[in-house]
Parts: C-alpha cells; sequence; structure tokens
C-alpha cells in the first residue's frame, strides 16, 4: 500500500474500498456541483503571509469550541450513513475523535444510535438533529441526546428540501433503493467492505429503528424517513428545541448575515457557516467565501464555526485567519474511515493536525488562539462579496 500522506491519499484508498454507491454518495455535490468546487476553490484562492525569524519552539493548538476543550479546533461533522461506508461506521469514527481530543457528531441519519455511540465511549459526544415532521419523534431525540450525555445539540437548517444529488439517483440511492446489477457487481469486488458488514447488525438508521411504531421493515423505514423531512421549519423551532435542550446549541446551514443575526435572537451559542458540503444549494456562494460578512456582522455576539471544503490543516488556519473559532471536516475523515476504519479516521486527524502545526510555524504563530488575519497575505475584505 502507497504511504498516506495526506488526505487526497485517504480519498483515492476509500474510492477503492468502498462500494460505489455509497463512495458516490459521499464525493459529490448537488446538481452542478459548482458550490461543491467552489469550496475547495475559493480556500486555494487564499494566500498565506509567510513570517520568518520568529521563535515558534513552543506551539500550541489547543484551544475551545463552545466552552469543550479540544485538542485542535476541529470537529467530526456530523454525516448521514456513515455506517454503510465502513462498518459500525459511527462507533468507530467517535472513538477515534475520543481518543484524539476532538469533538464527533453523531448524524440524525446514523446508522449506529445514539445509545451505541455512548455505550462505546466515554465522553460527551455531540448530537445533530433534523427536526422532523413528527415533533413527538423530535422532542424524543432531544430526550435521548440529552440521556446519552451529549453536550451538544447541531440543529441543521439548511435541509428543508433535498438538494438533488444527480449520482445517487442513477446509482438507485433513492426511496427505494433500486441496486443495479453494475452496482451490486460492484459490490461483490470490495471483499473488505461487506465481510465488515456481515459481521455487524447495523444496517440501517439506527437511532429511528425501533423508535417509530408505525416502522417494521426496511421499505417502510425508508418511506418514514423521506416523508418527515419538514418544510415547514423556521426559528420558532429553534425557540421550541431551546426550552427543551439544556446544552450548548449550535446552528448549522447558516451562509447569510441575516440569517446569522436571526440565530443571535434564540438563544443559540454558536453557528456553522456551511452550505453542506456543497449538497444543498448549488450556486449558493462556498462557506469561506461567506465567513467575512458573517463575522462582521455577529462575530462579536456568537460564537462563528465553519465546515464545507476543509481537507488540510492550511485550509484550518486560513478559516480561523477569518474569523472562525473552530471548523468542522465531512469528508476528510469519511475518506479515512472508508480507507482504513478507525485507524483512517485517526489518519485524518493527525494529518490536519500535523499541517496545521507546520502551517502556523511558518506562518510565525505559535498559539492557535491567537490566530487572526493577520496571518493572510491579503485583506479578509478581498475575499467576502
Ligand atoms: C455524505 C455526507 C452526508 C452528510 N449528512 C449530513 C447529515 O446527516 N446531517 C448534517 O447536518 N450534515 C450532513 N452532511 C454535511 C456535513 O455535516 C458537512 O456540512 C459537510 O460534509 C462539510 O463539507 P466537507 O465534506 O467538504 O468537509 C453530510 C455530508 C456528507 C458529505
Amino acid at each position: 500500500m502507497a504511504i498516506i500522506t495526506n488526505i487526497e491519499d485517504l480519498r483515492v484508498l476509500a474510492q477503492k474500498r468502498v462500494p460505489r454507491i455509497f463512495y458516490d454518495y459521499v464525493d459529490s455535490g448537488s446538481w452542478s456541483e459548482s458550490t461543491y468546487r467552489a469550496n475547495r476553490d475559493d480556500f486555494a484562492g487564499i494566500q498565506l503571509r509567510q513570517r520568518v525569524g520568529i521563535n515558534v519552539a513552543n506551539r500550541s493548538l489547543q484551544t475551545q469550541m463552545v466552552g469543550q476543550d479540544v485538542t485542535m479546533p476541529v470537529a467530526l461533522a456530523p454525516v448521514g450513513l456513515t455506517g454503510m461506508v465502513h462498518a459500525d461506521g459511527e462507533i468507530l469514527a467517535a472513538k477515534a475523535a475520543e481518543q484524539f481530543g476532538v469533538p464527533f457528531t453523531l448524524s440524525t441519519m446514523s446508522i449506529c444510535a445514539i445509545e451505541d455511540i455512548a455505550a462505546r465511549t466515554t465522553k460527551p459526544f455531540w448530537f445533530q438533529l433534523y427536526i422532523m415532521k413528527d415533533r413527538d419523534f423530535t422532542s424524543r431525540l432531544i430526550a435521548r441526546a440529552e440521556a446519552a450525555g451529549c453536550s451538544a445539540l447541531v440543529v441543521t437548517l439548511d435541509l428543508p428540501m433535498m438538494g438533488q444529488r444527480n449520482k445517487d439517483l442513477k446509482n438507485g440511492l433513492s426511496v427505494p433503493i433500486k441496486l443495479s446489477l453494475r452496482n451490486l457487481l460492484n459490490v461483490a469486488h470490495k471483499t473488505r467492505w461487506w465481510t465488515g458488514m456481515l459481521g455487524t447488525k447495523r444496517h440501517s438508521f439506527g437511532n429511528i429503528v425501533g423508535h417509530v411504531p408505525e416502522v417494521s421493515d426496511t421499505a417502510s423505514l425508508l418511506q418514514w424517513t423521506a416523508q418527515q423531512l419538514d418544510q415547514s421549519v423556521s426559528w420558532n423551532d429553534i425557540r421550541w428545541i431551546r426550552q427543551r435542550w439544556h446544552g450548548k446549541l449550535i446552528v448549522k446551514g447558516i451562509l447569510d448575515a441575516e440569517d446569522a443575526r436571526l440565530a443571535t435572537r434564540h438563544g443559540v451559542d454558536a453557528i456553522v457557516v456551511s452550505n453542506h458540503g456543497g449538497r444543498q444549494l448549488d450556486g449558493a456562494p462556498s462557506s469561506i467565501a461567506a465567513l467575512p460578512g458573517i463575522v462582521q456582522a455577529v462575530g462579536h455576539e456568537m460564537e462563528i464555526h465553519l465546515d464545507s471544503g476543509i481537507r488540510s490543516g492550511q485550509d484550518v488556519l486560513k478559516a480561523l485567519a477569518l474569523g472562525a473559532k473552530g471548523v468542522y471536516i465531512g469528508r476528510a475523515f469519511i475518506y479515512g474511515l472508508g480507507a482504513m476504519g478507525e485507524a483512517g479516521v485517526s489518519r485524518s486527524l493527525e494529518i490536519i493536525h500535523k499541517e496545521l502545526e507546520i502551517t502556523m510555524s511558518l506562518c510565525g504563530i505559535t498559539d492557535v488562539k491567537q490566530v487572526d488575519q493577520s496571518v493572510l497575505f491579503k485583506a479578509p475584505q478581498t475575499y467576502s462579496k
């Protein structure tokens, strides 16, 4: 096996090992994928300011996200169906994150259940909530996250309707699943993947199965889930959640300064500037392009996180420079998981940590908490709209 030196190496290996239907599910954006590409291109367009003659012998990457100590300002983003990329994927990723000292966020649409993660980890993790039409079920999910000791609830607002990802439709990843012969044959070739899958009983949406009376088999489960996306979700629901949830509350999917201002009026502890990794509104700006305007609008009032497009420590530094307190990685850790399971998630974190540490040093920075726009070659206005 080739030596893994960066996230791209993990992606290439994941592509070899994960069945096409699930690899494509991860590595795609909506419609023309223009926003998905912009997320990467806009990071690449930001230049860092090289400094020399500064003592960088003692370095610290430790900081806090929503008051929680982290060994670097990077959390694992909620990723639905993680347990289909690798058997027991959410458990493995949560263990790797815990070991590394960064937050893991479990998706509502995970394969392993909230209780599964709680049983296999020792520190609090975060739970991502999709507000479902069935508010009783949503309420129970919040209570389950609380009972499992989750320290933050990440409510995703950018999915009132699902963005169309063309590859998923072509691959038959729809409701109900329609696997083509070509995809079945492809699965047969991914021996590591399916032997792992044969060794686990977790093959379905773990947070839903057994918690909704009308759902009995896979078909009814998929049907129920597809119907549960609620297009009527509004800030009133955030108010409703704030009354039920006593831990930190993070709202994910903010891309506009006006929405960020609204978040400040709803008892939210942090927002995630995010376009869902380019999977929702195709044509929206990259998250990193949207960040400066949002920081300008609400940066003095609340903590701001960012995701979408982070593939390296350099990207993390750029996001911090433009005002994010921390970032989340989605695909970067999922590639690691698909490539090498838990060890691959750890590897993705190590890669990003090392890149961040070296990049900070070459910019003359020793403490991640002191990163500001002065590490950029050009002023941040250049990057905002
Ligand atoms: C395969 C996949 C599934 C995702 N599922 C969810 C989800 O269930 N809930 C959610 O809030 N975000 C979800 N996201 C979005 C991520 O949380 C995050 O915003 C995105 O991956 C960040 O972009 P990046 O992958 O470029 O790092 C998903 C992203 C991917 C790639």
